[in-house]
């Protein structure tokens, strides 16, 4: 053989290994992954998401709220010593790890590699929609010395009509933010409630698969 025909081999066995090792290996590995089936229940683990919270995973993508969150538990690479928590899981950012069957059918996937703020693999267990509102709208406020950036735009001021709208921000839990003037409410749009639609719906941990088990 000559040196070029090497080259060429090299070349090719380069390639080959590299697509064997990305893409056919973990598709085989993967690929098949189905929902698990409660028996009893019939419910699918993990859930589908509702209408509201699949057009919120559409605006989670939009605002680059994967830029500065995780979405997945980490566990740990090594046998801990009795009593001792993977740090993730001792964060309360979840009861278990995650596993890839956690993330069926989700296009783009979230798993984020930054952690600016806090992992959100479990969020919807951690608070309610009025705080994810009242969050979303003035984060510093909030959660004192946040970095986090106000979304507002996602919300819109409107006269008050009859008793108001039910899940219009309440200022005396917003500590710091003027309100509106008398007369008017602040109310999230159909953008905000989906996007907490979506948040409440993080919740990997209220479901077992059996592969957390092992
Ligand atoms: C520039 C970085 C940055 C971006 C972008 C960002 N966040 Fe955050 N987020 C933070 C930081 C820092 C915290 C922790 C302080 C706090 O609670 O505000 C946080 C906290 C949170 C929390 C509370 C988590 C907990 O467990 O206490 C939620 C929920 C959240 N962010 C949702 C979002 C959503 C939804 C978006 C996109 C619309 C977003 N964030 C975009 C930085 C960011």
């Amino acid at each position: 053989m000559n040196k070029l025909s090497t080259l060429f081999v090299g070349i090719f066995i380069t390639f080959v290994s590299a697509w064997l090792g990305l893409v056919v290996i973990p598709y085989i590995q993967l690929g098949g992954l189905k929902p698990e089936k409660d028996e009893i229940t019939g419910a699918l683990m993990p859930p589908a998401l509702s209408g509201s919270a699949q057009r919120g995973r559409l605006v989670y993508a939009a605002n680059g709220c994967v830029y500065c969150h995780s979405q997945q538990v980490r566990g740990s690479a090594r046998r801990l010593p009795e009593g001792e928590v993977p740090p993730d899981i001792a964060r309360g950012w979840g009861a278990r790890r995650t596993f890839p069957r956690d993330y069926l059918g989700e296009r783009p996937h979230f798993l984020g590699t930054m952690r600016t703020g806090p992992d959100l693999a479990n969020v919807g267990l951690r608070y309610t929609a009025d705080w994810q509102h009242r969050h979303l709208y003035a984060p510093a406020a909030i959660s004192r010395g946040s970095t986090m950036p106000p979304f507002r735009y996602l919300y819109k001021k409107q006269r008050i009509v009859g008793a108001g709208t039910p899940d219009a921000l309440d200022f005396s839990l917003i500590p710091g933010v003027e309100p509106p003037e008398e007369g008017y409410e602040i109310v999230p749009t159909e953008q905000a409630r989906d996007l907490v639609a979506y948040l409440l719906a993080l919740r990997r941990s209220s479901y077992d698969l059996p592969e957390a088990a092992e």
